[in-house]
């Protein structure tokens, strides 16, 4: 039995999003069918993860390497595809970037009138993938425009202020798909038995400090001596704790409902560090900031930077505004 209490008012994803666009006029229908199908995607993952030990062929890598230089898992590939196959159906969608794909990916029978692109990490975490630990996918919409004339995502490269909407799903004990779409960030909760998202926090927002930092220490003779002073930092004063999962989407959720600081700075080996501005920083630091939060490169706020290429890095340090303002301050330091 569920034990939801009888006067809960079930919001589903699609009827949250048209409430919130009453306003909007005709994007307001399609960002609810674009939502949707970001939540359709989101199960179809879902489900293949909730017993990839049992299903043959779900688990390890492919073999081969990605354009970021990845060995790719089949679940990479997995997810990558159902984005495709679901927007494919939509309409709405002319073009999707991902991660995965070193080249957008046109639809061209939507292109006359799909008027939205799609950025998205279709699995981010994917070392947790075999050792069943949480995972996620990040997703960014934008307005379709531009020339692309080389269909390599010339026209994508824009700052993240640019975004329509950006989330991400939470492939944890629960399924919880979190997004914005520039009015507030509220995070929804799949329950399995009806196959639908239901509204279970609205309107979040992110304490102005907390206990956690997240970063990579193994890392940390490969940082700039300004981090290793934030480090030094945070072990001689009590009250931080470190909490680093492999799994930004992960990490972040921490940090959005509990405080602190997600860090992945510039290493001796890759100085943009890690993580892709356009499917992974930007998307998280749109939600971010529109839950009260901040996110910065270090040396700019991170909506404000254009990338260069498709799948270009950046560093990020992401979270609550008096931690992100505390690690700043040991780099300004520096500079
Ligand atoms: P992805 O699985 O999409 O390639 O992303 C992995 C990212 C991110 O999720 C995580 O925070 C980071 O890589 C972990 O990297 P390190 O192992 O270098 O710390
Ligand atoms: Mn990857
Ligand atoms: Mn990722
Ligand atoms: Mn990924």
């Amino acid at each position: 039995t569920y034990d939801y209490a009888l006067d809960r008012d079930c919001t589903t994803l699609s009827r949250h999003i048209l409430e919130q666009l009453q306003s909007f006029g005709p994007d307001a229908q399609d960002l609810s069918a674009l939502m949707t199908r970001i939540g359709l995607a989101g199960k179809l993952i879902a489900r293949r993860l909730s017993r990839a030990d049992l299903v043959e062929g779900a688990l390890g890598f492919t073999g081969d390497t990605n354009v970021q230089g990845e060995e790719v898992k089949k679940m990479d590939i997995y997810a990558n595809e159902v984005f495709i196959a679901v927007f494919k159906q939509s309409g709405l969608v002319c073009q999707l970037a991902s991660e995965e794909m070193e080249k957008p990916y046109y639809i061209p029978e939507n292109c006359p009138i799909g008027r939205y692109a799609l950025l998205y990490d279709p699995i981010d975490g994917s070392s947790n993938v075999d050792i069943n630990l949480n995972v996620g996918s990040i997703f960014s919409i934008r307005q379709q425009t531009g020339e692309d004339p080389d269909q390599n995502g010339a026209n994508l490269l824009q700052d993240g202020h640019q975004q329509l909407a950006a989330g991400y799903i939470l492939y944890g004990p629960s399924v919880v798909l979190v997004y914005s779409i520039g009015k507030g960030v509220h995070a929804f909760t799949l329950d399995p038995s009806l196959g639908e998202f239901i509204l279970s926090s609205e309107s979040i927002q992110v304490p102005k400090h907390g206990p956690v930092y997240s970063v990579n220490e193994g890392n940390f003779w490969q940082w700039d001596e300004a981090l290793r002073d934030f480090t030094r930092y945070v072990h001689r004063h009590e009250g931080y704790t470190a909490r680093y999962s492999g799994a930004l989407v992960g990490d972040f959720h921490r940090i959005l409902l509990q405080g602190g600081v997600f860090i992945y700075p510039g290493t001796v080996e890759k100085p943009d560090g890690k993580l892709r501005l356009l499917y992974e920083s930007a998307p998280l630091a749109f939600l971010l900031e529109q839950a009260g939060g901040a996110a910065s490169t270090g040396k700019h706020p991170l909506l404000d930077v254009v990338p260069d290429y498709l799948h270009a890095r950046t560093p990020l340090i992401i979270g609550s505004t008096e931690d992100v303002a505390l690690v700043k301050s040991f780099i300004d330091e520096r500079v």
